[in-house]
């Protein structure tokens, strides 16, 4: 049980860190003029933000007391700063923590979660690496057409509120990733 709960303190700390980063490489990519990889790492700390929110739910329901993410989570806005390079290398950075994340540390934790039966925890742990896997996959195809100088298409962007999967042009009839109704997704807009 305690690991359980450490588990789903060091993801809620890594989806925190991994928002922040999101919505600082977005600005840095407006600033490159580089519009449609903005909006996916808007989409994507959007994405986050949803993983903060089933593990929240996922914790609270083990120590049976609502948690304050604040108490739990406390961010070094500089160390996250220090981060920030080029767009290029940003997403490169991106890719490399969602590999991690979906490779390692949420396979990890849904295990240990499946072994401890620890339901609601497990759902959580499994639906954040499934869309990690995503979040891996569309930086890296953005990563692609930015150093081959492609093109970018002007793209819709919808995140799935119940799991955080992204889709890129249209929503799905169901959510491939949790099955949940299309009405979950949320179109996401530059702001
Ligand atoms: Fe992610
Ligand atoms: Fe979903």
């Amino acid at each position: 049980m305690e690991n359980i709960i450490n588990n789903l303190k060091e993801a809620l700390i890594g989806e925190s860190i991994a928002k922040r980063k999101y919505e600082l490489f977005a600005e840095q990519a407006v600033k490159e003029n580089l519009l449609e990889i903005a909006h996916l790492f808007i989409a994507t700390a959007f994405a986050e933000s949803i993983h903060i929110k089933n593990h929240l739910k996922a914790l609270s329901s083990i120590i049976e007391s609502p948690i304050n993410l604040n108490e739990i989570v406390k961010i070094n806005e500089d160390e996250i700063y220090k981060q920030v390079k080029d767009t290029s290398s940003n997403l490169l950075n991106a890719i490399d923590g969602e590999n991690y994340e979906f490779k390692i540390m949420y396979k990890n934790f849904e295990k240990s979660a499946k072994k401890n039966k620890e339901n609601v925890a497990e759902l959580s742990f499994k639906l954040a690496k499934m869309a990690e896997k995503i979040h891996s996959k569309l930086f890296t195809k953005f990563f692609k057409i930015l150093t081959q100088k492609k093109l970018f298409k002007k793209y819709e962007i919808y995140v799935c509120k119940i799991c955080g999967n992204i889709e890129i042009g249209k929503i799905p009839s169901k959510c491939p990733l949790c099955d949940h109704s299309s009405i979950f997704y949320e179109k996401i807009e530059m702001n």
